[in-house]
């Protein structure tokens, strides 16, 4: 595996591939790397065969009072893991890189993006989409490969590829959760032993929620209220939205139907963790 810090360095140690006309296929992370990721780079493997993987911590997806400078940053692990995992490129750029400080120009994202998890967080996909765009052009993947976990940014990738002409195939993998449910998340280790405990509540919610699906009830304000009284019930769990929404546009219809997406977010002590799953 080849490690890249620069823009031109990156650049040029993927030109053979592309001029032998590989099949180039990206997973962008900011490190910390879980099953979950090494997940992403299993499906990448089937998707083409050149491997190139970013590890950037990218400070504009992060508000004023988020976890950016506690961010976990594992260097000599991640460099390890994905190496194992079957990474061909690693690039991962400092901030100064990646930013330099005449920038002036960024990508919106949008009503979606204002919406649910960029309510909660005002800016945050404006700056994911921007660094995505960034690394989109840097390395000009084929494919590229995003989690199911953050659903609403696998979503406004999708959009942003489609709105912005890049031709590149978004691959949308499943999560990964632990044997007890609790989805992966670079985020998990941040939580007490009590606390990652009290968090299962929220895989049990949208579990509520499936069950009394199959069960037959579609009305979505009985299926919220039915999650939400599971987590309710959690002291340790600060819910922020419980809601199912359609898949692809994420408006709440009135009446649920099969592909609908349940979406839940939570703060656990300190740590807002989210989730999702398919009705
Ligand atoms: O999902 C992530 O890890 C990040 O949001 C991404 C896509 C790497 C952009 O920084």
């Amino acid at each position: 595996m080849k490690i890249l810090t620069t823009i031109a360095d990156m650049r040029a140690a993927i030109k053979p591939a592309r001029e032998s006309r590989e099949r180039i296929v990206f997973v962008p992370t900011m490190g910390a790397l879980h099953a979950g990721h090494l997940s992403l780079v299993e499906r990448a493997k089937t998707e083409g065969s050149c491997i190139v993987m970013s590890i950037f911590v990218n400070p504009l997806q992060f508000g004023p009072s988020e976890d950016l400078s506690r961010y976990p940053r594992p260097v000599e692990d991640d460099e390890r893991l994905a190496e194992e995992a079957g990474v061909d490129l690693l690039f991962r750029p400092s901030v100064e890189e990646m930013y330099s400080s005449a920038r002036t120009i960024s990508v919106t994202s949008g009503k979606l993006g204002s919406e649910w998890e960029g309510k909660s967080r005002p800016g945050h996909f404006d700056g994911v989409l921007t660094v995505v765009a960034k690394l989109f052009n840097i390395v000009q993947p084929d494919a590229a490969i995003f989690g199911q976990k953050d659903l609403q940014q696998a979503a406004l990738v999708s959009a942003m590829v489609r709105d912005l002409d890049m031709p590149i195939d978004i691959v949308i993998a499943p999560i990964v959760r632990e044997v007890d449910g609790l989805a992966l998340s670079s985020r998990n280790r941040y939580l007490s032993p009590e606390q990652r405990k009290a968090a299962l509540a929220l895989n049990r919610a949208l579990n509520r929620v499936r069950e009394k699906f199959a069960e037959g009830e579609t009305r979505v304000a009985a299926l919220e209220n039915a999650g939400v009284s599971v987590v309710a019930p959690e002291p340790q769990v600060g819910l922020d939205y419980l809601a199912v929404i359609d898949s692809k546009t994420f408006e709440r219809p009135t009446v649920a139907q099969k592909g609908n997406s349940i979406i839940i977010a939570a703060r656990v002590g300190t740590t807002r963790l989210i989730d999702n799953m398919t009705l």
